[in-house]
């Protein structure tokens, strides 16, 4: 579990998340204990082995954003293009709705082509592109705001 705890949550090698710091036992404790019943954390596994996962987590701590939250998902590269991401985040969604969320938000870097795509799938709508929002490997990133309200999901 050590291993898994700090080689899934966070991305330092990839703009696919915004993630410059190697994840540590201590960060990954301290990133779990912001998930709870409103904002959980699901994994995928395989041959018993957690292969990817998927997050909802608070979008602000001002309470009046209390029905909205943000999805992540990421999913070990060995197991890429098989379906998970996909099932991961139907997943998500579909718990978003059974915890009474009315909106899911994702940021996306605009280079992220198969998440964009994945998201999309998934149902979510462009909100807009915030440019040069982030900053990795010394340059720049711009990062693709998606929505997902819930009510008026098919
Ligand atoms: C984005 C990410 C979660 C996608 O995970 P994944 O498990 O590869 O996603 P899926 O397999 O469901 O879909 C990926 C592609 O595989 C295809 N696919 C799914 N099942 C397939 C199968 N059985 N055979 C062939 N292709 C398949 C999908 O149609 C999709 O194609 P597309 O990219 O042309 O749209 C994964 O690439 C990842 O973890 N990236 C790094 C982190 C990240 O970017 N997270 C998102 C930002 S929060």
């Amino acid at each position: 579990m050590p291993r898994l705890l700090t080689s899934l949550p966070s991305q330092p090698s990839t703009v696919a998340a915004l993630d410059t710091d190697e994840p540590t036992i201590a960060s990954q404790t301290e990133w779990f204990k912001h998930h709870d019943n409103r904002h959980p954390v699901l994994v995928a596994m395989r041959a018993g082995e957690v292969v990817g996962w998927a997050s909802l987590s608070a979008w602000s701590a001002k309470r009046g954003y209390d029905g909205t939250a943000e999805a992540s998902v990421y999913v070990s590269p060995d197991y890429h293009n098989s379906g998970i991401g996909t099932k991961l985040l139907q997943a998500l969604i579909e718990r978003a709705r059974v915890i009474g969320l009315h909106s899911v938000i994702a940021r996306i870097s605009s280079t992220n082509e198969t998440s964009l795509r994945l998201t999309r799938r998934c149902g979510f709508s462009d909100v807009g592109t915030m440019k040069e929002s982030g900053f990795k490997f010394g340059g720049y990133v711009d990062v693709v705001m998606l929505q997902l309200i819930l009510d008026n999901a098919t």
